[in-house]
């Protein structure tokens, strides 16, 4: 181990520096860098030292290895299992259930191979309470209150651990760093310590992150960087609904969504969450359609509401909650352009329901005839569902996935659609009339 020597790590992103300046030289945060005096831990490279050749081919034909944590919603997060040696940092508030879907999924896990659960937030005896109350067969799952990571290591080699869980990265220590847990250089040197036991194991590693108000990992982003992969696990306030969503994944897909609902036992998973987040009244409202969206991948009926107003101001507002405010503008020059429909006194606003964030293209003819029809004060017809991309030009573009969206609204009872020419199939889904339109007049005029 090299000699203690001083460098300044910047509290937002972890890098760190060899001397101090006002802005951080990586990520560009002000006043974020404090000065260090730790004893370097070497080596915080992910392969296990002492490496040899080997012949990706031979290893690319062993069959993969995935491990099911009890929750198919969670599996399919992962990319479809556990996978040994991998290390998956799971993110959430406070209170959000990260501690509970874990311990149910160690028990469950525990079932087939060694699983260590190491808790540095509550005492050995709450968590077993924990498990009593979840009603989890947790027999075989072993338990240990220690924030020390070289310990907790020496156990889990010890109980034979194929799968080891860190409940919470924040508490943990290594010895070689004197700074207090939580801080910067802690967290990356926990991390590193428990990315080298995993790869040089084959241990699946678990560690539960918690996030700071502004819904990052709390700490340094760097610890993003050093593992495989990274969930968040988020819920609409007061919802009982929690979504867990891959944001990098080497293993899978990101952006892949699994759900849960909490309850008295604990986590659910809800295996077909399509239209959770859709529940309107039963009167049609003005200003309101429904879109199919594409989360990972999973068709999930999503409501766009919009409001057009007449501004009192000279710069009239453009709000768009859930939806990218420059694609907005975007398509209120479209629809000025190409349907001589003006908004330039109006105040826009556009609201993705249910905090959903609508990152495809396909959500724009929702947009568009979500604020067609709130400007006109005529409702959308409650059993019709749209999407469809829209261009410069005015002309609709075909979006991917087109029939699969269309089999998922008839499943859930939606009777028309709009939707781009080239998305029509030759054989609608049973129940369901499709109306394709190839331009933004076309498809105002198939609205009704
Ligand atoms: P927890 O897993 O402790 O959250 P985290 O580890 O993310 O901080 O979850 C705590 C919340 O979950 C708490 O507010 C109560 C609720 N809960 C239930 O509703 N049902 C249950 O069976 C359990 C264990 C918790
Ligand atoms: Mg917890």
């Amino acid at each position: 181990m090299a000699k203690p020597r001083t460098v300044f790590v910047c509290s937002s992103c972890g890098a760190d520096a060899p001397r101090w300046s006002g802005q951080c030289p990586s990520c560009g945060e002000w006043n974020t860098l404090a000065p260090f005096a730790e004893a370097r831990v070497r080596g915080t490279g992910q392969a296990a030292r002492g490496g040899r050749l080997e012949a990706i081919g031979r290893l690319a034909a062993l069959p993969e290895a995935r491990w099911n944590t009890g929750f198919a919603e969670f599996d399919r997060v992962l990319g479809g299992g556990l996978v040994p040696g991998s290390v998956t940092l799971i993110g959430g508030e406070p209170g959000i259930g990260k501690s509970t879907l874990l311990l149910q999924c160690a028990a469950s896990l525990a079932a087939g191979r060694g699983v260590l659960y190491a808790t540095g937030e509550e005492s050995v005896r709450q968590v077993a309470e924990r498990a009593r109350r979840l009603g989890v067969d947790a027999g075989s799952l072993n338990l240990v209150a220690e924030t020390a990571v070289e310990r907790i290591v020496e156990l889990a080699a010890e109980a034979g651990a194929a799968v080891l869980v860190i409940d919470s990265i924040q508490t943990m220590t290594v010895a070689a760093v004197e700074s207090s847990p939580g801080a910067v250089t802690q967290l990356r040197e926990s991390t590193a310590s428990l990315v080298r036991h995993a790869k040089a194991s084959g241990t699946a590693v678990l560690l539960i992150g918690h996030v700071t108000r502004e819904g990052v990992i709390a700490g340094p982003r760097v610890l993003e960087h050093m593992v495989d992969t990274v969930l968040y696990f988020e819920s609409d306030s007061g919802s009982r609904f929690r979504v867990i969503r891959a944001v990098k994944n080497r293993f899978g897909a990101v952006n892949e969504i699994g759900v849960f609902a909490m309850e008295e036992k604990g986590l659910r998973e809800v295996r077909n969450p399509s239209a959770i987040f859709l529940s309107r009244g039963t009167e049609a409202v003005p200003g309101s359609a429904v879109t199919v969206a594409r989360e990972g991948t999973r068709q999930m009926l999503i409501e766009v509401q919009g409001l057009v107003d007449a501004s009192p101001l000279a710069n009239p507002r453009r709000i768009a909650v859930g939806f990218e405010p420059n694609r907005l503008a975007l398509l209120l020059a479209v629809l000025h352009r190409h349907a001589g429909i003006a908004l330039h006194g109006e105040d826009v606003f556009v609201n993705v329901v249910g905090g959903v964030r609508l990152a495809e293209t396909a959500a724009d003819l929702a947009v568009v005839a979500a604020l067609v029809s709130s400007l006109k004060a005529t409702p959308l017809a409650q059993d019709l569902v749209v999407f469809g991309e829209l261009g410069l030009t005015g002309e609709i573009r075909p979006v991917p996935y087109g029939e699969e969206r269309l089999r998922e609204a008839a499943k859930h009872g939606f009777r028309r659609a709009v939707v781009p020419r080239a998305n029509a199939p030759r054989q609608p889904p049973a129940g369901l009339a499709v109306a394709a339109v190839a331009s933004i007049s076309e498809a105002l005029a198939a609205l009704g």
